[in-house]
């Protein structure tokens, strides 16, 4: 039996990078998948390729409005929700003295904030069924590890950990698991500047045990497991799928601020 027979999942950022890997591993493994971004056409498109096992659902994750009738237009075409995936994000790169407020509270309003959002309009409709969930949200290696340059997304990644432990703590007697993904430096658009700048990806590379980047199918792998009966005592953690560079640590000296 396929890993997510029979199960609903929602995916936040699923027109692009690891949401849209993720959302298409996720239907191969048998799951009715609801796919979120606020990029319409190009969410709209990728649930076509996937046929009747998706439907796309144009929301901004920052708007409570928007993810309360994005888990009511799940819930309306699959008839409820087992999994769900907040994975929505957006990056910046500015020093610290020069960055725009504006920008700093856009990456948290997005990064932070709107995985709060998801949440608790998900655990809304999970206790509401009464049979459990999975949740899974997007961190980063960043959660953990500075990057020069990456202060707001640094620092709502962190928060999202935080986040994560105290959902699973009042979630888990409801038998609703939540656990966080941390990703290491992952080949999709959101990092095509950093991959822009010479020199970035080989310092990435050389730091990382196994040797290479990350594709955005490594990453749906651990959102699979933690979103299947696979983990069924998981729950409050943050795992990081990296290549294993965050034993090493970044890159020293390598600050995208001055590329
Ligand atoms: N790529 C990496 O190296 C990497 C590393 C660590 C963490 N991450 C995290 O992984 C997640 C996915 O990133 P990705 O690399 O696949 O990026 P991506 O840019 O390819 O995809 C992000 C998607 O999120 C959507 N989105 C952005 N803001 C939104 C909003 N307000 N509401 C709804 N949808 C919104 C975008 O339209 C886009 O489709 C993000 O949370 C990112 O921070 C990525």
């Amino acid at each position: 039996m396929s890993a997510l027979e029979g199960k609903v999942a929602l995916i936040t950022g699923a027109a692009s990078g690891i949401g849209l890997a993720t959302a298409q591993l996720f239907a191969r493994e048998g799951a009715q998948v609801a796919m979120v971004d606020r990029n319409a056409d190009a969410v709209n498109e990728a649930a076509r390729e996937l046929g009747s096992s998706a439907t796309a659902i144009s929301a901004d994750v920052t708007n409570e409005a928007d993810v309360e009738g994005m888990v009511a237009a799940c819930v309306d075409r699959f008839g409820r929700l087992d999994v769900a995936f907040n994975n929505a994000g957006i990056a910046r790169i500015a020093p610290i003295h020069e960055h725009p407020l504006e920008d700093f509270q856009r990456i948290v309003d997005v990064c932070l904030t709107g995985v709060f959002l998801c949440l608790k309009h998900e655990s809304k409709q999970l206790l509401a069924q009464g049979e459990g969930g999975s949740i899974i949200n997007t961190a980063s290696i960043n959660a953990t590890q500075a990057s020069a340059g990456l202060a707001a997304y640094c620092a709502a990644k962190s928060g999202v950990t935080m986040l994560t432990k105290v959902s699973a703590l009042e979630l888990g007697p409801h038998g609703i698991r939540v656990n966080a993904v941390g990703p290491g430096h992952t080949k999709t658009p959101m990092t095509l500047r950093a991959r822009d700048v010479p020199g970035f990806d080989e310092a990435m590379i050389g730091a990382t045990p196994l040797g290479r980047l990350g594709e955005p199918e490594d990453i749906a792998q651990m959102v699979l497991y933690l979103g299947s009966d696979a983990s069924p005592w998981v729950s409050g953690q943050l795992f990081y799928v990296d290549g294993g560079i965050t034993v090493n640590g970044l890159p020293p000296g390598f600050n995208l601020v001055n590329a």
